[in-house]
């Protein structure tokens, strides 16, 4: 048997467990997209003024810490799944990324951050679609969309660009200087910059 077919036996949690290294008092997962997005992203925006007010959408025993993270911004989460609610910070809501606004203020995030969604649970197009409208509608105007997807088969939302393309435009994120980043991985995982139209 191959190293590739022993490997797809053992479920992914588990190899991503095997992943997680101690680092500045927490745990964390270290494959290059969630060090790239713990060490360069989130810092990245931290260190602009205009970031106060940040909504995560999707949680895992991964981001358990997130709230440590985000220290020095008023951070909250949102999943689907009520299930997270037990591993989320204090500051959660159990709702689809469909309905941010039946939970939030319109207007009233500087930053949006996706990541892992698309694709993972939203996946229509009209959903996705929907989706990144309740992103907009919760932002403010100029505030930043950053979403994180696996450009790869059984991932990929078809259109995703001109979706994107509605209600925000690509923008340069100074710390990466453009507008997405592809990290080295085995399964597609890119970043993409937006801000709110
Ligand atoms: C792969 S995890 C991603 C977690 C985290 N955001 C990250 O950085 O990896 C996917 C999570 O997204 C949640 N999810 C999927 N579709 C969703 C939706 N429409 N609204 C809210 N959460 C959703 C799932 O329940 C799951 O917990």
């Amino acid at each position: 048997m191959s190293p590739r077919t022993l490997k797809s036996l053992v479920p992914r949690s588990i190899r991503l467990r095997s992943k997680m290294r101690w680092k500045n008092g927490r745990w964390r997962l270290a494959t290059t997209d969630r060090v790239f997005l713990e060490d360069v992203i989130v810092p990245g925006f931290l260190a602009m003024d205009s970031i106060r007010r940040v909504l995560d959408i999707g949680v895992a025993w991964y981001t358990r810490t997130y709230p440590k993270l985000f220290r020095g911004v008023d951070y909250w989460t949102v999943d689907m799944d009520p299930d997270k609610q037990r591993i989320a910070g204090p500051q959660h809501h159990t709702v689809s990324a469909t309905g941010l606004t039946d939970v939030f203020e319109r207007e009233s995030f500087d930053l949006v951050v996706c990541n892992g969604v698309i694709g993972w649970g939203l996946n229509r197009p009209a959903d996705v679609e929907k989706g990144l409208d309740a992103c907009a509608d919760v932002l403010r105007s100029g505030g930043w969309l950053v979403v994180g997807w696996n450009d790869a088969d059984g991932h990929r939302v078809v259109g995703l660009d001109a979706l994107f393309d509605k209600r925000f435009r690509r923008e340069v994120f100074p710390p990466v200087g453009a507008d997405h980043y592809i990290p080295e991985t085995p399964y597609g995982h890119r970043f993409d910059f937006f801000v709110k139209r």
